[in-house]
């Protein structure tokens, strides 16, 4: 959509390369390449102005988009949503993360009711949630995948190979497989789906529920640039993305994906400290939360190194110090790296259980 900012404005907001890959885009789109020309010749003396109203215009068709350093898509939700409003979804395993993932999509109209289907294990589940969501839910895979371009795989690691070996014979090059599913490499997947199916896997978490979700995303062998971008689209809309190499996938799956139950281990203990101090439960409790999220906000925001920050508020010979002897004393730091690892180990075995 048009944005109406100046054009100096404008130009500023571009990264570099940008205007190229604008350009390139525009000569793929006829229409967009005759806002293009207009533009040219109405501001033939002004370089910044140019590149400014082929901004404006690309904006215009919802055409530009640029994926930044850290693999998330900026500039192209608006195109992206377009898109995916088209397409037709289905989340096999609509439980607490498939169900998280598919209430954002349909709260923020990413995916039209009408084009979603949903399946769980029990019947009385399948029920309760389409009464609550508005969709079609079944407890048949099969019935769900037929003619769906999306599907998104959120049952457990153990029931994956079951439910690739029931929708194989639906899929085709065409559809794309996401899998949130830990502990099952894209390999895996592939080879059960026979076809040359695109597979993307992913590992987001469930602070998603709230827009503040992590992701850690990649591709497998059959996925092109453009799967990649789709599946990039779904997971920043319920928070951050990031492309990892596969390899380490079980890390992602132990630190962030784990991770929310560590923060909220930590965050109930800051708490309790603050009812042992005196404070009322939930005083403490608003005092603990906003001061992670305050912390965690300050190290996005400034990129600074986490122990910069904290030398930061220790003053010398002051209270924080104390408090920091206690909890190295108490090994806080090697037990949460201790944590992850063991997390990390448990992540690779998943699969192979029953
Ligand atoms: N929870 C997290 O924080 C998190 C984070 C990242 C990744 N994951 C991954 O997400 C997946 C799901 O985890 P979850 O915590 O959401 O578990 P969950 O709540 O138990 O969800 C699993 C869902 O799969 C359904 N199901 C079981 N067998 C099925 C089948 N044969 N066909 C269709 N649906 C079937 C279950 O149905 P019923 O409801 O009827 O039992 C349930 O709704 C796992 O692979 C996990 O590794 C989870």
């Amino acid at each position: 959509m048009p944005t109406g900012i100046p054009p100096a404005a404008a130009f500023a907001r571009i990264p570099k390369g940008a205007s190229a890959a604008v350009a390139v885009k525009l000569r793929l789109d006829q229409s967009c390449c005759f806002i293009f020309l207009c533009s040219l010749a109405g501001s033939l003396l002004q370089v910044g102005g140019v590149v400014a109203e082929v901004w404006r215009a690309a904006e215009w068709f919802g055409a530009c988009y640029v994926i930044d350093a850290r693999g998330g898509v900026r500039k192209n939700t608006w195109t992206m949503a377009q898109k995916l409003s088209d397409k037709r979804l289905a989340v096999l395993g609509a439980g607490k993360l498939g169900g998280i993932l598919l209430r954002a999509y349909l709260k923020q109209g990413l995916f039209a009711a009408k084009r979603v289907t949903a399946t769980v294990k029990h019947g009385e589940k399948a029920k309760a949630l389409a009464k609550e969501l508005g969709v079609s839910v079944t407890n048949d895979n099969r019935k769900a995948v037929k003619d769906a371009d999306i599907i998104l795989l959120g049952v457990k690691p153990q029931v994956v190979g079951d439910v690739l070996r029931e929708i194989a014979p639906e899929l085709s090059e065409k559809t794309l497989v996401i899998s949130v599913a830990a502990s099952v490499p894209t390999g895996y997947l592939e080879e059960r789906l026979v076809k040359k199916v695109p597979v993307v896997r992913a590992m987001p978490n469930t602070p998603s529920a709230v827009g503040c979700g992590m992701t850690g995303i990649c591709a497998g062998a059959h996925a092109k640039p453009e799967h990649l971008e789709i599946a990039l689209a779904m997971f920043n809309a319920v928070g951050r993305t990031v492309a990892v190499d596969e390899k380490n996938m079980d890390g992602v799956t132990a630190l962030s994906a784990s991770g929310p139950a560590y923060a909220y281990i930590i965050l109930e203990s800051l708490a309790e400290a603050g009812v042992k101090v005196g404070l009322p439960r939930d005083v403490a409790t608003l005092l603990a939360a906003q001061t992670m999220k305050g912390a965690a906000s300050v190290v996005l925001e400034t990129g600074d190194h986490p122990a910069l920050l904290k030398d930061a508020v220790t003053t010398p010979a002051g209270c924080t110090i104390d408090g920091i002897m206690e909890l190295e004393e108490g090994k806080l730091r090697v037990t949460l790296i201790k944590a992850v690892v063991k997390a990390t180990e448990r992540a690779g075995q998943l699969l192979f259980e029953k």
